[in-house]
């Protein structure tokens, strides 16, 4: 945050192992002008409403907006802004090495030789499945999703894609059902919002071919994780990478426990590289705010709307 105290601001660190209590992050927010956060605080109304009416600039280091009170702040005149662009290739590359994970049994091999158990070679042992020649539905078709398409490509996997608005792009499908019946795995890339809180339920996974494959670098809400399990377990799915979860940092003992399942800890824009430009953004978005200018992402001002797709 060198840049900010450069800035002449008074730079307040709220708390340095983990997130604020609600009460710690409402004293913060009192008198500030700016709120600089992470995707596991939770700026609701009430600590909006602490801020008001100085606060004019809440600054999340993520491009999920999900634990900000969207809506709210724009009410209150706040402008709400996040960090997308700079950690698209980060996502991706983590949604295709949990895909080649799963698809390869990697996980399943490395704990083989950790646990000291390994018997040698074997022909039919661990066998997975090729990423070439599979089809790969991504839905959300933002900026991430487009970069996991690239990769995806490169594989010579065929690729379709989803999104609420069409792209216009080769290999759009309008209706998630069909893309879904039609893909050997899914990654997905949506933001967390009412409209895609529980989007890959039960019914949506039975939908899938056996044996395919969910990847969730997006919002662990998004996948019911009680049907995901039993799909797991019922060998529907033939296997999950999943980095995002409905309750972080609780990960369900059922998921823990699942088939094939390779779970990571929230890990998707984790790289020195990407994390220092996520905080560059996000100081440039505080600084232009409280310069009255226009902010480089601003993801809610009067006037701006909120896209479907990360
Ligand atoms: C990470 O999950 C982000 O939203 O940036």
């Amino acid at each position: 945050m060198g840049a900010i105290g450069a800035s002449g601001a008074d730079v307040v660190l709220v708390s340095s192992d983990g997130p604020p209590s609600a009460g710690a992050l409402c004293d913060a927010v009192r008198g500030a002008d700016a709120l600089i956060c992470h995707l596991n605080d939770v700026v609701d109304a009430a600590v909006l409403r602490a801020g008001s009416p100085t606060l004019r600039v809440v600054a999340n280091v993520a491009v999920g907006v999900d634990n900000v009170d969207v809506a709210a702040a724009v009410s209150l005149g706040i402008t709400v802004c996040n960090t997308p662009g700079v950690l698209d290739a980060a996502t991706a590359d983590l949604a295709i090495a949990l895909l080649l994970c799963v698809a390869r049994r990697v996980v399943d091999g490395v704990d083989l030789i950790r646990d000291d158990a390994w018997g040698g070679f074997s022909f039919a042992g661990f066998l997975g499945r090729d990423l070439e020649g599979m089809t790969l539905g991504v839905v959300g078709f933002g900026r991430i999703g487009r970069a996991v398409a690239s990769r995806a490509m490169a594989f010579q996997m065929a690729v379709l894609h989803h999104q609420r608005h069409p792209t216009g792009r080769p290999g759009y499908v309008a209706d998630l059902d069909e893309l879904l019946a039609s893909c050997d795995a899914v990654s997905l890339h949506v933001p967390l919002s009412d409209a895609t809180r529980g989007m890959l339920d039960a019914r949506r996974l039975a939908l899938m071919p056996r044996g395919a494959i969910i990847v969730n670098t997006a919002r662990g809400p998004v996948v019911d994780e009680a049907a995901l399990v039993d799909a797991l377990w019922s060998g529907q799915l033939g296997g999950a990478g999943i980095d995002v979860y409905d309750d972080e940092p609780m990960v369900s003992r059922r998921l823990r426990d699942a088939p094939h399942v390779v779970l990571t800890p929230h890990i998707g824009t984790a790289t020195i590289e990407t994390r220092t430009k996520m905080c560059h953004l996000a100081v440039s978005n505080v600084i232009a705010v409280l310069a009255g200018g226009t902010p480089p992402s601003p993801v809610a001002a009067p006037g701006t709307h909120r896209g479907d797709a990360q």
